[in-house]
């Protein structure tokens, strides 16, 4: 295992032995220029579905890398470590979808960031990109929805329906939750000209004040639609890396404390030796992988 690795290298390994390389819009900017494919989990979902690769590397967090395995049970799916998870993912139990259950006669629409064993339990699956879709198309007013709260929010907003965030307070994403208006505005009083384009992880406060809400893939469309040279996005910091490397000539600002250490677990080193190794391996349970894969057909279905 050479002490240096340059990203040439991962390339070259990837390609000797067969791996396609997916990654996260989060991920190092090293990372996603060696990747054969970076996007939002809609988009690594459906690239999931359609690749013939026979060896994939992942490169983002367990959920994800989950949902790859699901949709190519036949398949290595490696990943550089097997501790890169999503806080938020495990915020939700069995026990509180079961009272939830229980107290409402209502669907479950799970948001793609939860464990598979959480997704075991649900009726419907989301992304960022599509919970808005998703619920307008599930036949009911009313929906349990989990774990994220301020996504649940966005999505009642949007939709006028009824959606009951499970767990609730407790049901959010670290990196997001925290973002104040207070933070944004200071920006935007040195940047009076800047839009403002958040993740709807954030909370109420912040998406009303911003100019476009979106994943992350949709962020990366945003800057084509508006005129204006100065953008402040209010997501992981990752997401900015992309976003200068598509629109050198525009300035894309962050907000500093908005790091996630998970994705961030991800270097050269580690992806250069789960090549050479052929592990970590992501590894689910056929049952649990079965329903993934109903979930995900299910969720195109109701994504306009
Ligand atoms: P996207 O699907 O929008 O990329 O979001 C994933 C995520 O983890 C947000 O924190
Ligand atoms: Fe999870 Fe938040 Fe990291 Fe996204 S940014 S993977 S929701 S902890």
């Amino acid at each position: 295992m050479p002490y240096v690795v340059e990203p040439e290298m991962l390339r070259q390994l990837a390609k000797e032995k067969g791996y396609l390389i997916m990654a996260h819009n989060y991920q190092i900017p090293e990372l996603q220029r060696i990747a054969d494919f970076v996007g939002d989990s809609l988009q690594l979902a459906r690239q999931a579905m359609e690749t013939n690769a026979e060896r994939i590397l992942f490169l983002g967090v367990d959920f994800m890398a989950e949902t790859v395995k699901a949709l190519n049970p036949e398949k290595k799916v490696v990943v550089p470590v097997l501790c890169a998870t999503c806080p938020m993912a495990n915020s939700l139990t069995e026990e509180e979808i079961a009272k939830a259950k229980e107290k409402y006669d209502a669907p479950f629409v799970v948001y793609v960031n939860s464990t598979a064993r959480t997704k075991f339990l649900a009726d419907y699956l989301c992304t960022s990109a599509n919970a808005v879709d998703v619920v307008r198309n599930v036949p009911s007013d009313t929906v349990l929805f989990g774990p994220d709260k301020n996504l649940a929010s966005y999505v009642a907003e949007k939709t006028g329906k009824r959606v009951i965030p499970i767990p609730g307070e407790l049901g959010y994403c670290h990196v997001h939750n925290f973002v104040t208006t207070a933070q944004v505005r200071k920006l935007l009083e040195k940047y009076p000209d800047a839009e403002v384009m958040v993740h709807p992880e954030v909370p109420e406060q912040v998406r009303k004040i911003a100019h476009f809400v979106g994943s992350t893939a949709q962020m990366e469309k945003y800057p084509m639609a508006s005129s204006a040279k100065t953008f402040i996005v209010v997501t992981e910091v990752g997401m900015a890396e992309k976003l200068r490397a598509l629109y050198p000539d525009r300035t894309f600002l962050t907000i500093d404390s908005m790091v996630c250490y998970n994705m961030k677990k991800n270097n050269l080193r580690n992806t250069y030796r789960a090549l050479l190794s052929d592990g970590p391996e992501v590894v689910l349970d056929e049952r649990l992988g079965e329903k993934i894969r109903k979930l995900v057909e299910d969720m195109l279905k109701l994504t306009a």
